[in-house]
């Protein structure tokens, strides 16, 4: 059978970072013994208050269909927390829930492009894999606008200037940031709220690392911002703060005339999410302890993490300031990171994924999730060091 294909989806490439961990899962299952840093996942049970109170959901027959924008104490609980944590304006009425943070950009994207009118949606690089597939897939043209590693991946006005046209529809804004860790400063928010409302584009602020922060460090929320509050859209969900990516639950923070025509592709497309999910969600966004003991628990492996990378010759890792990933560049006898990602592959027998899968920026970088056991972490800088040393004639 000849089958008649989608022409734009076959134009995406796969997951680079599932493409990773699948080829280390199959050597593991051929008794090769590796140590995977490439997942992009909490490394924790979801907090058991939640956990029960979606196991009551399911025993009290929550397992119909439910409204598209979501429980509404579950909306009206994430306006509180928005308000009050964030600094966003918003009621329940802004809010509509998502399978999934994903799903979320997905159907935003939908929302705010046409296919086939050449709009474009601008990414800032280093960018998560899937805004770009996300854009493409929703017949919108990425531009990938690059900020520099040495340079710490500060926004300028200079780099967005570059890139925006009269096709600009929005921007991809990720802090912090997967996988760089760079959280979004007043100065930087400022320097986007001036380009968005100068070339009147809607922000997309995907926030979904915004409760795993280091140091007392605070990202900026874009929304907060009062004269751009109506050109953003936030995107937070519970898949990392309280490891819940299982549950598949996400939502849309936006103006209303935005949440109305998202709504229109949920009810079409996805229907509704799943009732107790949602209720474990309601009872997740009161497990403080829990979200602070994890957030502990990443500070205290990230410190010993990227400290053991940084001694490692040719190896240079800025400190993340949030979310769970070490971004280090490798200077390996000139080589690409995909070949240095290979390299440690094969050589070291750890599993990272290639920097340059997270488009412009990430050359001769590797990500690291320091979500990891720490036992494993202090294996893998062991042998990373080896490995890097042995390539780089033992210096
Ligand atoms: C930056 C970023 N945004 C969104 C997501 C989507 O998360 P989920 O769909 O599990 O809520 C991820 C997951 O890896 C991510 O890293």
């Amino acid at each position: 059978m000849d089958y008649y294909f989608n022409q734009t989806l076959l134009s995406i490439p796969p997951s680079a970072s599932l493409a990773v961990s699948e080829k280390a899962k199959k050597l593991k299952a051929e008794g090769v013994d590796i140590i995977t840093l490439a997942t992009g996942e909490p490394d924790f049970d979801t907090p058991a208050l939640a956990r029960i109170a979606g196991i009551g959901g399911i025993a009290s027959g929550h397992t119909h269909y439910n409204g598209a924008l979501g429980l509404p104490a579950l909306r009206e609980r994430i306006a509180r927390k928005l308000n009050e944590e964030n600094g966003i304006q918003c009621a329940a009425e802004n809010i509509i829930m998502a399978p999934g943070g994903k799903f979320a950009i997905y159907e935003t994207i939908r929302a705010l492009v046409t296919p086939a009118a050449g709009d474009e949606v601008m990414i800032l690089n280093p960018a998560w894999v899937s805004y770009g597939p996300i854009v493409t897939a929703s017949g919108a043209v990425p531009v990938n606008v690059a900020l520099d590693f040495e340079h710490n991946y500060k926004i300028t006005r200079d780099a967005l200037e570059q890139h925006v046209s009269d096709k600009t529809r929005a921007i991809i804004v990720n802090y912090p940031n997967n996988p760089t860790g760079c959280i979004l400063s007043q100065e930087e928010a400022e320097i986007l709220a001036d380009f968005a409302l100068e070339h009147d584009v809607i922000l997309i602020a995907d926030e979904i690392y915004e409760r795993i922060v280091y140091d007392g460090a605070k990202s900026v929320s874009l929304a907060s911002i009062p004269r751009i509050a109506d050109r953003v859209v936030t995107i937070n969900g519970f898949s990392k703060s309280t490891a819940m990516t299982g549950w598949r639950l996400g939502y849309v923070c936006a103006p209303l005339p935005i949440i109305r025509i998202i709504a229109l592709l949920s009810q079409h497309a996805i229907s509704c999410l799943s009732q107790f999910s949602m209720e474990a969600a309601l009872a997740a966004l009161d497990c403080e302890q829990d979200i602070k003991a994890m957030t502990e628990s990443y500070l205290h492996r990230r410190n010993f993490f990227v400290d053991g990378l940084n001694a490692i010759p040719g190896v240079t890792c800025h400190v993340p300031q949030g979310a769970f990933y070490a971004w280090a560049k490798v200077d390996l006898d000139g080589k690409d990171s995909f070949a240095i990602a290979d390299y440690l592959l094969d050589e070291a027998r750890v599993a990272v994924v290639p920097g340059d899968s997270y488009g412009l920026g990430g050359d001769c970088c590797i990500r690291m999730s320091f979500a990891t056991a720490k036992s494993d972490l202090r294996e893998a800088l062991s042998r990373m060091d080896t490995a890097i040393r042995k390539m780089n004639g033992g210096k």
